[in-house]
């Protein structure tokens, strides 16, 4: 699958997003290393504390079905700039892949690409696992 087909996935998966507080909605797509792809959406709560990210829905619902190894995520929010990863999703990415791709696309159109890595260069680890 080419960047650009896993930056639409994840365009289409934004138009699910529950964002009503926000009105910004964020859509995920996750690829792992077999080439299967979970989708995820911005999903908010009026308790604001329980919004969920987009990336963190695509990453539970892959772990949750037994996938843990990621080799791409595209992620999508329609506001102006590059839609870039909050540090939360960064910490949860970096649990499972510790050097994935992160292709942020804004609505404007455009991506811009980086290695999980350089977006979370010292994360917290609890030993080696
Ligand atoms: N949001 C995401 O879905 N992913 C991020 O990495 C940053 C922020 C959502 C959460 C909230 O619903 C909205 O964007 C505004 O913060």
């Amino acid at each position: 699958m080419t960047d650009r087909e896993l930056l639409l996935l994840a365009q289409e998966a934004s138009e699910k997003a529950y964002a009503p507080y926000s009105r910004f909605k964020v859509g995920a797509a996750l690829e792992c290393v077999d080439g299967s792809i979970f989708t995820g959406c911005n999903i908010e709560n009026s308790a604001l504390g329980s919004t969920m990210c987009a990336e963190r829905v695509a990453i539970y619902k892959a772990v949750s079905q037994g996938e843990k190894d990621f080799s791409r995520i595209a992620i999508y929010g329609e506001g102006e700039d590059y839609c870039m990863p909050c540090g939360s999703c960064r910490q949860v990415l970096t649990e499972f892949s510790k050097d994935m791709e992160v292709l942020c696309a804004r609505g404007s159109g455009g991506y811009v690409s980086y290695r999980l890595k350089e977006l979370m260069p010292h994360p917290f680890r609890l030993g080696d696992f």
